[in-house]
């Protein structure tokens, strides 16, 4: 008992679990290495807004469309995220095969992975990267016309997530609509903006469960189903909510979608609703929420619990949604866990970390190539890390609100510990 009351005092009172700036590096480092596929481009790009630019990410930017220059504090910062999308653009026709007109800034069989770069080229654009040397406008909307015009959809309109079949992943939440809204801010257009929302409206219909309240991840389409509740699915689901949110909210047009920012908030906190239920004592989430770590082909998963904690704080900064914040801090705490913390930000070691490799990969992970597998060396699983990291430095910034429901939940759980030993002794007679 007295064990446990200190380490709630140790809790309370030590920074231990915050990543030293020296290991941000690494795993920042580990990131930009394995970041090769067209959605791990897309989400480091948004990483890095969120660690190092913060201006630029609509998760903290006043207000929408960003300023055109670029305070000389953040052009280091900015220089890996433009070069993700000077290199995609510039490589475009080579790697497109001299396609012209309507088409993806990468080839790939997802349709709504590679347009998850977008928000960079649109930016390149915005701030005049290059000084016009590379066409990053012309890229975008040939990237806009594909994904409106020429993906396969739904009778009622949701775009496809892939090329060959009309099939819907809540990946795609992540990938496209964010894309949208920063293209109607970026290019004053209302209606893309309102397709931003009413994608994740359509994919929401088709992919929550009605009696889980979880999205499943894969429907329709003649193969390559998944129905089952992927973590990291609800993930994507709640950040590409939280990110279509905050560009509607800080867009000159945020007092013609008020419903609709009403229901996008309502729609993350029913994600949390129902996934952090299946939070087990471990403080990780298993590959497939709902299934414990020991059914067939199911393990520990911290690439999506890093996510959706995340999303939690974000939900918390934004939306005052605190409910969660216990449940976030049990998994950051955890994952950023060690027996012995650095005492300097120069420290880069990951000696003693239990979740973090000693190269500074996050374990254990799923396969993102193969999300059915447990994998190693994740790319999105470090671009996950690094939102963590960012989401709960900003959260402390502003005054750790919700952090009180946590005290509370967990003075209430050890009083009620306390009240059942007083009375378990009470009854062997003492
Ligand atoms: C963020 O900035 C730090 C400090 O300059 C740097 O070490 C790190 O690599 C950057 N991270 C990313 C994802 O760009
Ligand atoms: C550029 O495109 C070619 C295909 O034409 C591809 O093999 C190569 O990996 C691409 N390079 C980059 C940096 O994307
Ligand atoms: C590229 O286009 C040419 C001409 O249309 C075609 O013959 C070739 O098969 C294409 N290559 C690829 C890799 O799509
Ligand atoms: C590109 O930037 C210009 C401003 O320099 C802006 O007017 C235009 O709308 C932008 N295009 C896109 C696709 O964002
Ligand atoms: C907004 O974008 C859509 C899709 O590209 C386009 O059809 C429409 O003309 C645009 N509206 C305005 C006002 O530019
Ligand atoms: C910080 O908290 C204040 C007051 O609770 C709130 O108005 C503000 O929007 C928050 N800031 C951010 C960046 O979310
Ligand atoms: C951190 O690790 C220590 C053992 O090194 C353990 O006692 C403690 O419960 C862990 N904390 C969390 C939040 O996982
Ligand atoms: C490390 O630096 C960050 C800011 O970059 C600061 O908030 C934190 O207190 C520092 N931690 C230590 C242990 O010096």
């Amino acid at each position: 008992m007295r064990r446990v009351l200190f380490s709630v005092f140790l809790w309370s009172f030590v920074g231990a679990q915050d990543l030293t700036d020296a290991q941000i590096g690494v795993v920042s480092a580990r990131l930009g290495e394995s970041a090769l596929q067209s959605w791990e481009l897309g989400t480091r790009a948004q990483t890095i807004l969120e660690l190092n630019a913060t201006e630029y990410s609509v998760l903290t930017s006043k207000s929408l469309p960003p300023p055109r220059a670029i305070s000389s504090s953040l052009v280091s910062g900015l220089d890996p995220f433009f070069a993700i999308a000077k290199a995609v653009v510039s490589n475009r026709t080579a790697a497109n095969n001299r396609t012209t007109g309507p088409q993806p800034l990468m080839p790939d069989g997802s349709a709504a992975d590679p347009t998850s770069i977008g928000v960079s080229v649109l930016l390149a654009n915005w701030t005049g990267q290059d000084s016009g040397q590379v066409d990053y406008a012309g890229a975008a909307l040939d990237q806009l016309d594909y994904i409106l015009y020429k993906v396969p959809r739904t009778s009622d309109g949701a775009i496809s997530h892939r090329v060959s079949q009309v099939q819907l992943w809540s990946d795609f939440v992540y990938m496209v609509p964010p894309f949208l809204a920063y293209y109607g801010v970026t290019t004053r257009n209302r209606t893309l903006l309102a397709e931003s929302y009413n994608q994740i409206k359509l994919y929401r219909s088709y992919l929550k469960d009605p009696t889980q309240g979880m999205w499943k991840h894969v429907v329709l389409g003649s193969s390559g189903n998944d129905q089952g509740f992927w973590t990291t699915g609800n993930g994507w689901a709640a950040a590409g909510i939280l990110r279509v949110l905050a560009t509607i909210r800080e867009s000159e047009y945020a007092h013609t979608f008020k419903n609709e920012q009403g229901d996008l908030a309502k729609w993350v906190k029913e994600i949390h609703e129902a996934v952090y239920p299946h939070l087990d004592s471990t403080n990780v989430f298993t590959n497939y929420a709902d299934q414990p770590a020991t059914a067939t082909g199911n393990f520990y998963d911290g690439s999506s619990t890093a996510l959706l904690a995340s999303t939690v704080y974000r939900a918390s900064l934004m939306l005052n949604q605190h409910t969660f914040v216990p449940y976030a801090e049990r998994s950051r705490r955890t994952l950023f866990n060690s027996t012995s913390f650095p005492t300097s930000n120069a420290t880069a070691s990951f000696d003693g970390y239990q979740h973090l490799t000693s190269d500074g990969w996050l374990t254990p992970v799923v396969n993102p190539h193969s999300y059915g597998q447990e994998g190693s060396k994740s790319a999105e699983a470090q671009a996950f890390v690094l939102q963590l990291h960012a989401a709960h430095r900003d959260w402390v910034l502003n005054g750790s609100k919700g952090e009180n429901s946590a005290k509370n939940m967990l003075v209430s759980k050890h009083a009620v510990a306390f009240a059942a030993l007083i009375g378990s002794l009470v009854c062997w007679g003492w």
